[in-house]
């Protein structure tokens, strides 16, 4: 007898639907066909436990299992309950009549139960698509499949569960989240919240300005100075994601399979990875291309603790994509391009040793050695840093404080009217959406200075003997501080505050 059973594959961010025709025939043997990988392979094995132990078994005869589209590779552990409800009905241990409204996905352990998948959101989608009423799989990823709001999302624990569906018509609960209300609720609650950084107000300033025109930033401070506590805190200041790019985002993560027990998310991403971290789990990669760290930080930050440590190799591999906003990645036989959109945030030493100019400080570090570690950092990746500002740790009196400082919602409101402003100014360029964006001819036409700002320029380039490069970014940033407060013409005081943010352009750092 011949059974038709339906999965799917994710390719991208994108899933492909899956046709698995179990047939069943006097012989014995156990064939499967369709470009199958090892894991899928290896599915026997384990469905044979999983039957054994709930009553059923894989019967002594001959099974043909064909996957289709055969040129498209099937990949991982999660057909194992689709291929396992198939053989049960093509060998009449149970009646399924409604197996083609379904898509059944699902990991099985040797008693039964189920493990999550990866790509659960994409799947949902192309199963709405293609008019499937419902999706089986595991309860893990069930919250995540349901963000889909047209289909009806089962999720099971154990495939007992499914057959007794099938076979004996027992309804299944179907997860329903209202993803909107949700999504709504949860932006007013970030994770982290900049009210727990105690003083540091002149960063959060600079952090604030950072989040109003998408720039880069670095922060340079020694250990302990609260470094990567302000930079966690930077997705909590940025505008609130929209519904579109919430969705974007966590698809992205569900092909990763790191959404669990997780609807939509609400919260721009942070990822931080190690300095020790490869090119492939920074931009993504493996024989079967998944999304690497600049894509997981898609519509969020990317924070590059500890910068001279990683190697310029490594870096270095960044460079198109964060031009681009997207990586292509490419194979033999396909390519696959996932969206890179991302602000950086870097932190470093401000030497080896962690301490600058520091008489009180433990260790000291040559004026060679010093060389070599900034060296590490100078070039095409610092160039797309606007912002550089060093990080003093809060004195003690200031750290036991009671006094909240003031909330991230709070900082998130002024952000957000000052990219409104951005995105009215570029609504007719492509491509270029905040200030941090602009070209060299954008600059010249959207930040045009008065004579005693340009001369209150001209003198400081030459007096802090900060490099050409330097003067473009203090523009773009000055635009952005004059969009905080308002107002149209870029002004002196704009300026004046935007070179100080350019500490590593100074004499005494990269020279
Ligand atoms: N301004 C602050 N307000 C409240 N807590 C702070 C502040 N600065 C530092 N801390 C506390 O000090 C701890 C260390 O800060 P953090 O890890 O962010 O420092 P860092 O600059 O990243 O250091 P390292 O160079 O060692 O990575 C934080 O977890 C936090 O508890
Ligand atoms: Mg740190």
């Amino acid at each position: 007898m011949l059974t038709k059973v339906y999965g799917s594959s994710v390719f991208g961010v994108d899933a492909t639907t899956i046709t698995v025709e179990v047939n069943i025939d006097k012989g014995v043997g156990y064939h499967l066909v369709g470009l199958p990988d090892n894991a899928v392979k290896e599915s026997n094995y384990r469905i044979a436990a999983a039957l054994l132990n709930n009553g059923y078994k894989i019967p002594g005869k001959k099974i043909t299992i064909n996957m289709a589209p055969a040129d498209l590779r099937k990949e991982g552990s999660a057909y194992d309950l689709t291929l396992a409800i198939g053989i049960l009905t093509a060998s009449n241990q149970i009646k399924s009549n409604d197996l083609d409204k379904y898509i059944i996905m699902g990991e099985l352990s040797l008693d039964g139960s189920l493990q999550p998948i990866k790509g659960a959101l994409p799947i949902a989608i192309k199963a709405r698509e293609e008019g499937f009423e419902g999706f089986i799989l595991p309860m893990e990823n069930a919250k995540e499949a349901a963000i889909e709001p047209g289909l009806k999302v089962y999720g099971v624990t154990n495939i007992s569960e499914v057959i007794s569906f099938f076979d004996k018509g027992t309804p299944l609960e179907q997860i329903i989240v209202d993803t909107k209300e949700e999504f709504y609720k949860a932006l007013d609650f970030p994770e982290y919240d900049f009210a727990d950084v105690k003083g540091q107000e002149s960063i959060k300033r600079c952090m604030e300005i950072a989040a109003a025109g998408g720039h880069n930033i670095i922060l340079i401070g020694p250990p302990g100075a609260g470094k990567t506590m302000l930079a966690k805190r930077l997705p909590s200041i940025l505008p609130p994601m929209t519904l579109h790019e919430a969705l974007e985002t966590t698809k992205i993560h569900s092909v990763v399979g790191k959404i669990k027990n997780m609807g939509l998310m609400s919260q721009r991403p942070f990822r931080s990875p190690h300095h020790t971290t490869s090119s492939a789990a920074l931009v993504g990669g493996g024989s079967y291309p998944q999304p690497g760290e600049i894509s997981l930080s898609h519509n969020g930050v990317l924070f590059l603790d500890e910068l001279p440590e990683f190697e310029r190799r490594v870096l270095e591999v960044m460079r198109q994509p964060m031009e681009d906003r997207e990586v292509t990645i490419s194979r033999a036989r396909f390519t696959v391009t996932y969206p890179s959109s991302f602000m950086l945030v870097a932190s470093m030493n401000p030497s080896p040793g962690g301490y600058f100019n520091d008489p009180d400080a433990p260790v000291t570090s040559s004026p060679a050695e010093m060389q070599r570690y900034l060296g590490k950092i100078s070039g095409p990746l610092l160039d797309r840093i606007d912002i550089h500002i060093e990080v003093t740790p809060v004195p003690f009196e200031k750290l036991s404080e009671d006094r909240k400082g003031e909330s991230s919602v709070e900082i998130r409101k002024r952000v957000t009217a000052a990219r409104d402003i951005q995105t009215k100014r570029f609504a007719e360029i492509e491509n270029v959406h905040y200030n941090a964006q602009m070209n060299t001819k954008q600059i010249r036409e959207f930040c045009t200075l008065d004579v005693s700002s340009k001369a209150l320029l001209k003198n400081a380039m030459e007096r802090l003997n900060l490099s050409a490069r330097a003067y473009d970014r203090i523009l773009k940033v000055a635009r952005t501080i004059a969009d905080l407060e308002g107002v149209e013409q870029v002004g002196g005081n704009h300026i004046g505050e935007a070179i100080q943010y350019r500490s590593l352009d100074r004499e005494g750092w990269l020279g």
